[in-house]
């Protein structure tokens, strides 16, 4: 697996061991639920963090780390999904979820660069006139956008959109600091204990020990144990990045365009990190083509030298561009970040503490879980047609090569009569064999030469070379087989 940018030495955390009580158990210490524990504890309530791996080992280390009101859907497009009041409160909540982490780190002292930053939106030459339409569409939604030119230590971008008091900030010197300020509110945090199962009454950890609690919080970044609800509302995705040398001297901002995947830009110290070049979990294997892409449009818009480093992550998108938080069939959950999950896990934090306090929350229905379909029903039903259409790999013939043909750090699907099974070699030689069904619902997973995982193309699971679950909604590691005659 690559590694994150953001990665630092995260305090270490014991196990949970045996049952305990609280009043809310919070799934996954990423941002979301890290921020929604820590909210919870100021309102007084008992909170435990039950976490897969370590603090931070999900998607948060892997962002590009830009707090913005700026989103993946164009406002234009969102106001046209969700109308127009709608687009107020969305552009609101993300200005909101800024504002919030602003204030976190001031109460609580923590050191995490935090700055605010303008963020730029360009278009190419023939999306020009998308980019006036959604200059009115971000004033409509009461944001304070201007155009301007670019600014200096860019080429060519054309005109921009600019937004002021945009921030940026390292996430994982954030998460450092919402641990210890959680911790000293008395929440109680325990990694490597992964949970397998939950329902109202609290969640129970793979080695058996069960949290009792009146509230649970899933925030695994896709839920867990969920085979219908939410898996079909998701479309994954993997993202990429590079970290290359700047050359030239361009002050701290966000850059995005308006392409399709599109590109986001910031500076980070003397390194410019570039991301893009996004595809379906699953549905390519060409990583490295997938960086020098990103290296290739980086000099043509930024004064650029070296690759220093890179990696790619999942982002989450939705049918409607916004993620689905709050309250839904007795429990509380954080999905769907549509690449602002970092202002999205911080809204669905300040939201689900309002749902347990009792009090109303202004953006409770916009980001309802449970919504009915706003905008084209259609584009709701394809993506889970397209992820269907997966599991008719079963059925495709092909695929009988020799193991004998991979080389150490490869892996590759094999048929073997009626069995197709995920092969991978490591560095010292020996073979990992694994059935190549998805452990959710079946579909076959694919190698990811990039960061050496199977990844699902249905809804985006993903397993290391060992079978070992890295990304839900997969709860259970891929099952371990035999190859006869290797
Ligand atoms: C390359 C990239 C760039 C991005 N750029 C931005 C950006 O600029 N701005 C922005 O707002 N967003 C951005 N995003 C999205 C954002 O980073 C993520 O949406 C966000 O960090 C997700 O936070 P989270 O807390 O919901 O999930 P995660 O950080 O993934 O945390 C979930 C945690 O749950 C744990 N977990 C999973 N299953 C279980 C289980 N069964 N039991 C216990 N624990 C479990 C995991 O181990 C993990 O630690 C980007 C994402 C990527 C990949
Ligand atoms: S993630 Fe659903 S079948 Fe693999």
């Amino acid at each position: 697996m690559t590694r994150p940018h953001w990665a630092l030495e995260l305090p270490p955390l014991p196990a949970l061991s045996a049952d305990t009580e609280a009043d809310v158990v919070v799934v996954g210490a990423g941002i979301a639920g890290l921020t929604a524990a820590y909210l919870l504890a100021q309102e007084g309530q008992r909170v435990v963090v039950l976490e897969r791996d370590e603090v931070g080992s999900g998607e948060t280390l892997r962002t590009s780390a830009q707090l913005t009101a700026s989103l993946d859907f164009r406002y234009f497009e969102l106001a046209g999904i969700h109308g127009e009041d709608r687009a107020r409160l969305i552009a609101e909540s993300h200005t909101a979820a800024t504002d919030e982490i602003e204030r976190i780190v001031g109460a609580e002292g923590i050191e995490c660069d935090f700055q605010r930053v303008p963020g730029y939106l360009f278009a190419p030459p023939e999306q020009q006139d998308d980019l006036r339409r959604e200059l009115g569409a971000m004033q409509a939604a009461g944001l304070d956008a201007v155009l301007v030119e670019p600014p200096a230590g860019t080429r060519d971008l054309g005109p921009c959109i600019r937004l002021d008091r945009q921030a940026a900030f390292h996430p994982g010197k954030y998460l450092r600091g919402l641990v210890g300020a959680a911790g000293r509110l008395g929440v109680r945090l325990f990694s490597h204990s992964p949970v397998e199962s939950y329902d109202e009454h609290g969640a129970v950890t793979q080695a058996g020990a069960r949290v009792r609690a009146a509230h649970v919080v899933l925030a695994t970044n896709v839920p867990v144990a969920d085979r219908v609800k939410f898996s079909f509302r998701l479309e994954p995705f993997r993202t990429y990045m590079v970290a290359l040398e700047q050359t030239g001297t361009l002050d701290l901002a966000h850059f995005w365009d308006t392409l399709n995947p599109y590109h986001y830009v910031r500076p980070d110290g003397d390194l410019l990190l570039v991301g893009g070049e996004d595809h379906g979990v699953g549905r390519a294997d060409d990583a490295e083509e997938r960086y020098a892409c990103l290296e290739t449009w980086a000099r043509e818009h930024f004064e650029v030298g070296v690759r220093r480093e890179a990696w790619s992550g999942q982002v989450e998108n939705t049918p409607d561009g916004l993620a689905y938080l709050g309250r839904t069939g007795g429990v509380y959950v954080v999905t769907g970040d549509v690449g602002n999950g970092l202002t999205h896990g911080t809204i669905g934090a300040m939201l689900i503490r309002d749902q347990i306090a009792g009090r109303e929350n202004p953006w409770a229905e916009l980001y309802d879980p449970a919504r009915l379909p706003r905008g084209n029903r259609l584009e709701w039903l394809r993506e889970g047609v397209t992820a269907a259409s997966h599991l008719g790999e079963w059925l495709t013939p092909g695929e009988d090569g020799d193991p004998a043909d991979l080389k150490p750090g490869e892996g590759a699907v094999l048929r073997r009569g009626l069995k197709k099974l995920a092969v991978y070699r490591d560095a010292a030689g020996e073979l990992h064999v694994h059935s190549a069904m998805c452990t959710h619902v079946g579909c076959v997973v694919h190698w990811n030469s990039g960061e050496h995982s199977w990844d699902c193309p249905c809804h985006g699971s993903r397993f290391a070379p060992g079978g070992e679950v890295l990304h839900g909604p997969a709860r259970e590691p891929l099952a371990k087989e035999e190859l006869s005659g290797t």
